[in-house]
């Protein structure tokens, strides 16, 4: 399975040319996300009458989230108040120049004949792979404790630096422009010029040749990020420029909505985070697993578990996050042994921190995927 990538925003938005997404999925919606366009004020609905699958790879595209996955025509909702406004597509929206979606539909007198609205699902193909692995054999052999990580085996860990500090904190690459790490990083520096991303790295101390560095051009902290809970950890970094993918740079697939880790999988950590009191300068990885919210919440009596955090651990304290850097992936194998998926990002907790044994607690990302992907639709297609 290929990372999907939810269209999980349900609104779409009109303001002059520029279309954005402005209000959050309706989760209940399984079968995805509907096309709905705002245009002065009013709210339409995208007619699935005359959709076709160019639409759907055009609006896929646009949002820089890959192929459509799985496209779906929803029945209208009955007892909706109000009217009904829709948007039909163009009859001649394969010669319309803008490749912007919005340009190719247009209001019509007449209803939607369907009663149907558009929802579509994309998905990123090439995510969570690990080329620069499969020249060796596939290691089995679980191992307790951290360990140094081979050269290009996490492609998605990159290092989020400044000037003075050097390494900060850690980051995972999600698409070729887009990395997510947690808000408590930026806190009292959220200014982007502060900061670069370092991709391709294994040695903090020596780059090498498989590095690459971009500086930030803008840096999306939750709005929801509550310092005193660590509740909303997470943060969206916007890179300058996209990044080369190589088998050494990869971006990590994204839950599906609702996905979450299965109960056996092999998940990791990975981070240049302290060990004891001294910060090692290759990338370690330590294998974890996932432990239920009521189970982590034994560990911190004093401290609030919320969904929006997940807990993993090893049950004996040997791994935690003290193997991975605030900011860093927890990520988990698809089923396929072929794609890893993030689950996680190391946010608190552990042992390094609490000198109590306990389990580290990570943002939960399944439930920040629509989120993600709106800062994402917003800060591409409304800030240039
Ligand atoms: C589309 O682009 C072509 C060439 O760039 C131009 O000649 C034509 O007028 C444009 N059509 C519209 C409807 O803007
Ligand atoms: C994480 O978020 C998902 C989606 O909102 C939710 O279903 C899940 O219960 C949350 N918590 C954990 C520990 O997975």
């Amino acid at each position: 399975m290929l990372g999907t990538w939810f269209l999980s925003v349900s609104s779409v938005c009109v303001i002059g040319s520029v279309l954005i997404f402005i209000s959050a999925v309706s989760l209940s919606d399984q079968s995805g996300s509907v096309l709905t366009v705002f245009r002065t004020a009013a709210e339409y609905q995208v007619c699935a009458d005359e959709w076709n699958h160019d639409l759907s790879k055009l609006t896929c595209n646009q949002l820089g989230l890959g192929v459509p996955s799985s496209v779906s025509m929803v029945p209208d909702q009955p007892g909706v108040p109000g009217r009904r406004r829709w948007l039909h597509v163009h009859p001649e929206w394969n010669l319309r120049n803008g490749s912007a979606l919005q340009a190719r539909l247009e209001k019509r007198s007449h209803a939607c004949h369907s009663r149907r609205r558009v929802s579509v699902l994309c998905s990123r193909e090439g995510c969570g792979v690990r080329p620069a692995l499969s020249l060796h054999p596939h290691r089995k052999k679980r191992i307790l404790g951290g360990r140094v990580s081979r050269r290009g085996a996490w492609p998605w860990q990159c290092s989020l630096q400044s000037g003075q500090s050097g390494h900060v904190c850690g980051c995972v690459l999600i698409a070729r422009q887009w990395a997510l790490t947690v808000a408590h990083c930026f806190e009292g520096r959220e200014n982007a010029e502060l900061w670069k991303v370092v991709l391709g790295l294994t040695n903090l101390d020596h780059p090498g040749a498989h590095s690459q560095t971009r500086s930030v051009r803008s840096i999306i902290v939750h709005p929801r990020y509550n310092r005193a809970v660590v509740d909303y950890d997470i943060s969206v970094v916007q890179l300058d420029s996209e990044v080369e993918e190589t088998a050494h740079i990869r971006p990590v697939c994204l839950p599906r909505l609702g996905q979450l880790p299965s109960p056996d999988s092999y998940c990791y950590i990975t981070g240049w985070g302290h060990m004891g009191n001294r910060m090692p300068f290759k990338l370690q990885e330590g294998e974890v697993r996932i432990i239920s919210m009521s189970q982590c919440q034994s560990y911190f009596d004093m401290k609030t578990i919320t969904p929006r955090m997940l807990c993993a651990g090893y049950e004996a304290g040997t791994v935690d996050s003290c193997m991975g850097d605030s900011g860093g992936p927890l990520v988990c194998e698809e089923q396929d042994g072929l794609h890893w998926t993030l689950f996680g990002l190391t946010s608190w907790g552990s042992v390094c921190f609490s000198k109590v044994l306990g389990p580290g607690v990570y943002s939960n990302v399944t439930h920040f995927t629509p989120w993600i992907q709106q800062q994402i639709y917003i800060h591409t297609y409304l800030t240039d």
